[in-house]
């Protein structure tokens, strides 16, 4: 066998090969340009983007679990301007391809950032965090909750930022439902071009001396290797029941976990807190991949997409 093609279309995304990093867990790209080449990566997906920057919660943001971590960030970033003038000019540089992800009050403030990521060739696809548990979105109209939790939500966030740029749309969906589907059928059915999952499942610590919760938004977002299962089982639901693609995610730490994640549907998959571990983690499975089709004589990784034998 000569060549291994890696290459894979999301939703009207081409990505060399089906990895990119999860949004919040790999800064802007050019934190870990120490470690790797980070154009070798599918593609870049950025931390989550609002118009203005944002300081986040108070410490403590961040705690320890069993095989994961809870966080709290609260969606610190630099903002909009300062992200196209001090952060985007190195991506460019690198030839990356570059998932943008932005969080808005409002739909109109997504669809803000969507056209100006467009106008400002600051994004190769959108991707929309409809689903962070750890800051409150007061425009969104469902009575409290993720606007992820809310499908006829998820349908008017998509349509405003699918009517403000032509880029690739991709709707990001959270863990904490009963049923992905109804989510995930929205945002298609709302013209979404791929649908990403899973953010963080909704979990809380509590210091037993102290009796207070660890963390100061006293409730967290779980992530890492324990959400996994949960991760591949939502996955393998949202691929049979949608025509749009699947970018995967959820625990990813080597290729076996990344190939688990193709097999339930996972067009493309994103590698998160793993990299805070191992800098190098998103890469080695690029590399894991290639050495993987080859073992299993795969001439073209797209074959592997939802083809786990039930
Ligand atoms: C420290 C931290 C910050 C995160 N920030 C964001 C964010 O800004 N936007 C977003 O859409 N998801 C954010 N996430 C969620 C990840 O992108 C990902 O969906 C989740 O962590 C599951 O993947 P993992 O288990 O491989 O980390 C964050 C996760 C962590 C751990």
């Amino acid at each position: 066998m000569t060549s291994v093609n890696l290459q894979v279309n999301v939703g009207g995304l081409l990505m060399k090969n089906p990895v990119t990093v999860a949004s919040g867990t790999f800064g802007y790209g050019a934190e870990y340009a120490d470690y790797f080449d980070v154009s070798q990566l599918g593609a870049v997906t950025v931390k989550s983007l609002s118009l203005e920057p944002r300081a986040g919660n108070p410490p403590p943001r961040i705690v320890e679990t069993p095989a994961g971590m809870l966080n709290a960030i609260g969606l610190q970033n630099v903002g909009l301007d300062t992200y196209l003038k001090e952060k985007l000019p190195y991506l460019r540089e690198q030839k990356c391809v570059i998932i943008a992800n932005i969080y808005g009050n409002g739909p109109d403030e997504y669809a803000v950032l969507a056209r100006r990521l467009e106008d400002a060739g600051g994004a190769d696809a959108i991707e929309m965090n409809l689903s962070c548990p750890n800051v409150h979105d007061p425009q969104n109209a469902c009575g409290g909750g993720l606007v992820a939790q809310h499908p006829d939500q998820v349908a008017r966030y998509t349509e405003a930022v699918k009517q403000a740029t032509r880029l690739p749309v991709f709707v990001k969906l959270s863990p904490n439902v009963t049923d992905i589907v109804a989510p995930a059928r929205a945002a298609e059915e709302a013209g979404a071009d791929a649908v990403a999952l899973i953010n963080t499942l909704i979990g809380m610590a509590i210091d037993p001396e102290t009796q207070r919760p660890l963390l100061s938004n006293i409730v967290g977002g779980l992530s890492g290797p324990a959400i996994r299962p949960v991760a591949v089982k939502m996955v393998w639901d949202a691929a049979r029941a949608l025509r749009i693609p699947v970018l995967g995610m959820g625990g990813i730490a080597c290729t076996e976990d990344a190939i688990q994640f193709l097999l339930a549907g996972a067009r493309a998959v994103a590698v998160g807190c793993a990299s805070f571990r191992r800098p190098d983690a998103a890469i080695n499975i690029v590399r894991g991949m290639e050495a993987y089709c080859r073992k299993h004589k795969i001439d073209d990784i797209n074959t592997l997409v939802g083809a786990v034998k039930v």
